[in-house]
């Protein structure tokens, strides 16, 4: 979708910015020059990202683009525009909570809490590129978040535990798919 540039008010360039925003479409004005943590936080009200630095070093921020970890300090609005944006609020399917939250809660992955979301949501992207990671492919991913609290063993046991159940499921719809087509007329 593309952005709609508005009337300049009191010298700020203003346009009207749409995108979907944990799966539910979200339509607000926002300044040309404001960031992503911002417009979701006061905008959306996806408390969910953190503010940590503020200077693109802590990856409290992280949220996914279209799949992918961005850092949402460091990303103006305008760049989101007409995306996908995941928050730590939208990983949860319903009720059932994604395999890495239930794993940090199992784990001790999270102990104060402020760097989880932003850490969850980089191992939740993880998880669904390469469902069976090695530690050092989960050390890696998480390369950009600190943690003042975990010293990260924890986190990186959550990640594995959390590939064993996305594993189990897997070996399980894989298991109880028919073998074939259950159609008479093809002899089923
Ligand atoms: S708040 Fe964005 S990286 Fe720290
Ligand atoms: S759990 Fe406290 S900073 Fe990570």
């Amino acid at each position: 979708m593309v952005a709609h540039p508005l009337p300049v008010e009191n010298g700020v360039s203003t346009r009207a910015w749409a995108s979907s925003v944990n799966g539910k479409s979200r339509q607000i004005i926002i300044r040309d020059h404001d960031i992503l943590l911002d417009v979701l936080r006061d905008g959306v009200g996806a408390l969910g990202a953190k503010r940590g630095c503020d200077m693109g070093t802590c990856g409290c921020c992280s949220v996914l683009i279209d799949g992918k970890p961005k850092l949402s300090c460091m990303t103006l609005a305008v760049e989101a525009e007409g995306c996908e944006i995941t928050t730590v609020e939208g990983l949860a399917d319903g009720h059932h909570l994604h395999p890495i939250q239930t794993m940090f809660a199992e784990c001790g992955g999270s102990q104060c809490g402020f760097c989880t979301p932003g850490f969850l949501v980089v191992c939740a992207a993880l998880l669904e590129s390469n469902p069976s990671p090695t530690r050092e492919e989960a050390r890696d991913a998480i390369e950009g978040n600190l943690c003042r609290c975990t010293g990260y063993q924890q986190i990186v046991d959550s990640i594995m535990e959390a590939s064993e159940i996305i594993s189990s499921e897997e070996r399980l719809v894989s298991t109880t798919r028919p073998a074939s087509n259950p159609d008479p007329e093809y002899g089923g």
